[in-house]
C-alpha cells in the first residue's frame, strides 16, 4: 500500500500548477476504506494564496466524505523529498492526527521517510479533542 499511495502522490505531482516557483509536489492519503484521494499544489500571483499538495487532498477527501486517515504520502523533487509545512501540518494533526506520514524524492521512489503526525507537530492546537 506505501508503494502505491507513493505512486499516486508521484502521479498527481504532474499536476501541479506551479508557475512561480516550478516547485511541483503531489500528495497522496489514504482513508480508512481504502480509497485514495490526491491532489497537487496550486500557485497564485497572489503568492501568498497558494494552497500546498498536502491541503489540497486532505481538503478534497474531507469534503468528498472521507474520514480516518491511515496515511500520507508527499512527492516532491527535493533530495529525501520535501516536508509538509507549518499549516499543512496542524491540518494533518486535525484531520488526519493518526496518519503516517511517508516522504519521497520524485528522483527515488523506493527511498522512503516515514513520521508520525504527532512527531511533526507535538501537542497540536484542538478545538474539538
Ligand atoms: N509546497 C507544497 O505543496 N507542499 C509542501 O509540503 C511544501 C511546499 C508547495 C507550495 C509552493 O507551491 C511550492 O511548494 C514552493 O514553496
Amino acid at each position: 500500500m506505501r508503494t502505491r499511495l507513493i505512486a499516486a502522490a508521484a502521479e498527481v505531482r504532474l499536476a501541479a500548477v506551479a508557475p512561480y516557483s516550478k516547485f511541483r509536489v503531489g500528495a497522496a492519503l489514504l482513508a480508512r476504506g481504502g480509497e485514495i484521494v490526491t491532489g497537487a499544489n496550486v500557485e497564485s500571483a497572489s503568492y501568498g494564496l497558494t494552497c500546498c499538495a498536502e491541503r489540497v487532498a486532505l481538503f478534497a477527501a474531507l469534503t468528498g466524505g472521507k474520514r480516518g486517515f491511515v496515511a500520507v504520502a508527499v512527492v516532491a523533487r527535493a533530495p529525501g523529498g520535501a516536508m509538509p509545512c507549518g499549516a499543512c501540518r496542524q491540518l494533518l494533526a486535525e484531520y488526519a492526527p493518526g496518519a503516517k506520514v511517508w516522504v519521497a524524492d520524485s528522483r527515488s521512489l523506493t527511498k522512503v521517510r516515514t513520521f508520525t503526525v504527532e512527531r511533526l507537530l507535538p501537542g497540536a492546537f484542538k478545538i474539538v479533542p
